[in-house]
């Protein structure tokens, strides 16, 4: 029997790439996660049953790169059953701050992961476990240790409370070859600030999944915030 194409996800159209690379179910690199769309929703779970109906709600409204936050005893869960039954979305897991958390978010299915700073031994078991690394960073100690390292893509956490653009204008200078995902602060009104600036490719932030929603099942808001976040696309290099 003939077998039947799969047809394109109806999210994230741009960049191309992305696609035959997810469909290769191959490692994602930092820049891709960064390009898919404007922000990376950080998102909390506490139950295990809101993982699926929130992660359709995401890619209903566009969005597709997620970060499941290891804050809670459910978030591996949570990433296991996105990866098992949500297979056009991208699960990542945030608050990566271990080996054991790296282990971890990769036995639970996660392709990417996002930690609140840096060290090196979690940029290696990163590596090691096949992640794509988003490194968080807030001075130019810490980038140069990432740096170091070879990550050149960084989160910058957190963005507001530790100098949002004008720190980002500043790092333009020495950092000229490297790129950011500021988290922390970031909102739907002043997102376009952030991405405005060249060492900017997306933001993060916990705006797209407001307190209750889950518990509400408000999964039409969700999508709604998530259509919000299209005008704010820049197509950069
Ligand atoms: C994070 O937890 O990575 C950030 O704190 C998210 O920040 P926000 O809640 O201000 O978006």
């Amino acid at each position: 029997m003939q077998a039947v194409p799969k047809p394109a996800p109806a999210v994230g159209s741009e960049p191309p790439f992305l696609k035959e690379y997810m469909n290769q179910n191959a490692p994602l690199t930092a820049l891709q996660v960064m390009q898919d769309a404007p922000v990376i929703p950080v998102i909390v779970l506490n139950d295990v049953a809101h993982a699926v109906p929130l992660a359709r709600a995401m890619l209903a409204g566009g969005i597709r790169m997620l970060e499941v936050t290891l804050r809670t005893p459910q978030a591996l869960a949570c990433i296991e059953a996105i990866a098992r039954e949500v297979p056009d979305a991208v699960v990542g897991a945030g608050t990566v701050r271990s080996k054991a958390d790296a282990q971890a978010a990769v036995n639970a299915g996660a392709r990417f992961a996002v930690s609140p700073g840096y060290t090196t031994k979690v940029g290696q078991a990163c590596r090691d476990a096949g992640l794509a690394l988003l490194p968080g960073v807030a001075t130019g100690g810490e980038i140069m240790a990432a740096c170091e390292d070879g990550f050149i893509e960084l989160k910058f956490f957190p963005a507001v409370q530790a100098g949002g653009v004008a720190m980002l204008k500043a790092w333009g200078g020495p950092f000229f070859d490297v790129k950011f995902c500021p988290t922390g602060g970031i909102t739907l009104q002043n997102a376009p600030d952030f991405l405005n600036l060249s060492n900017v490719v997306c933001v993060g932030g916990s705006w797209l999944i407001p307190a209750q929603v889950a518990e509400q099942g408000d999964w039409t808001r969700v999508t709604r915030l998530a259509e919000e976040t299209r005008h704010l696309r820049k197509n950069k290099p």
